[in-house]
């Protein structure tokens, strides 16, 4: 099975002043998803959005949203932002000692579940479970902050969860966030993402539909490299 190919504006990178005007506006520029960035001041050294912003967010797009938890006990809080309107959920792999148990968690809220993997985390214990998740979610900055540089290491990691998971015949979303732009979004695309999350390289353009457009036709053109 093809899995499709999606981008996900980081909303964290819109201008909040006008958040719905922003959101309406990449809606019209043919986006597939909405990325929400929760950061805690814990797990990562931030504070961004939670549970209001989503709500309120819930009301004015028919998108489906897609909740990236950078929280520590992330278990706490699933079913209060899928019940806000999170259509998938990424909680993050150091902070779940019980994969299989916090996917079944986040499915039986009726929500798609996504396991979060930092740069410096190794891949083996997320795709060891990955029998249990629908998306993947490589991190290719140090979370925390939009507008980072692309890892470049992120490139093999992406690879070596794409082979993975064709070896083991497991047709999972992979998601690929931080420093995605039009200059290597074909890179990460033959590497073996499918979701591309891009929040500065969206909104930080002054026309998001020739930008979307121009992703869509760079992804679409990828060549796979070797695995
Ligand atoms: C980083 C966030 C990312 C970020 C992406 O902690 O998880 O989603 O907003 O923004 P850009 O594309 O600007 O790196
Ligand atoms: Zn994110």
């Amino acid at each position: 099975m093809t899995l499709a190919d999606k981008i996900a504006p980081s909303l964290l990178a819109a201008d909040f002043t006008r958040l719905g005007e922003e959101i309406a506006a990449v809606e019209r520029a043919g986006v597939d998803l909405l990325h929400f960035d929760v950061m805690d001041g814990h797990f990562v050294p931030n504070i961004s959005m939670g549970v209001p912003i989503l709500q309120a967010i819930r009301k004015v797009t028919k998108l489906p949203l897609d909740a990236h938890l950078m929280i520590s006990e992330p278990e706490k809080y699933v079913e209060v932002f899928i019940k806000s309107g999170a259509s998938s959920v990424s909680v993050h792999c150091e902070v779940c000692p019980d994969i299989p148990k916090i996917a079944k968690r986040i499915r039986d809220l009726g929500a798609r579940a996504s396991i979060g993997i930092n740069p410096e985390t190794p891949i083996d214990r997320v795709i060891a479970d990955a029998e249990h998740l629908d998306m993947i979610l490589i991190m290719s900055v140090h979370p925390g902050f939009g507008g980072q540089h692309f890892i470049p290491g992120s490139l093999q990691k992406l690879r070596e969860v794409r082979g993975e998971l064709k070896r083991r015949g497991l047709s999972v979303d992979v998601e690929i966030d931080g420093g995605v732009k039009a200059d290597n979004i074909a890179d990460v695309k033959a590497a073996g993402a499918n979701v591309f999350v891009s929040g500065s390289g969206i909104f930080g353009e002054k026309d998001y539909r020739k930008i979307v457009a121009e992703m869509r036709d760079l992804i679409a053109h990828a060549q796979p490299t070797e695995r």
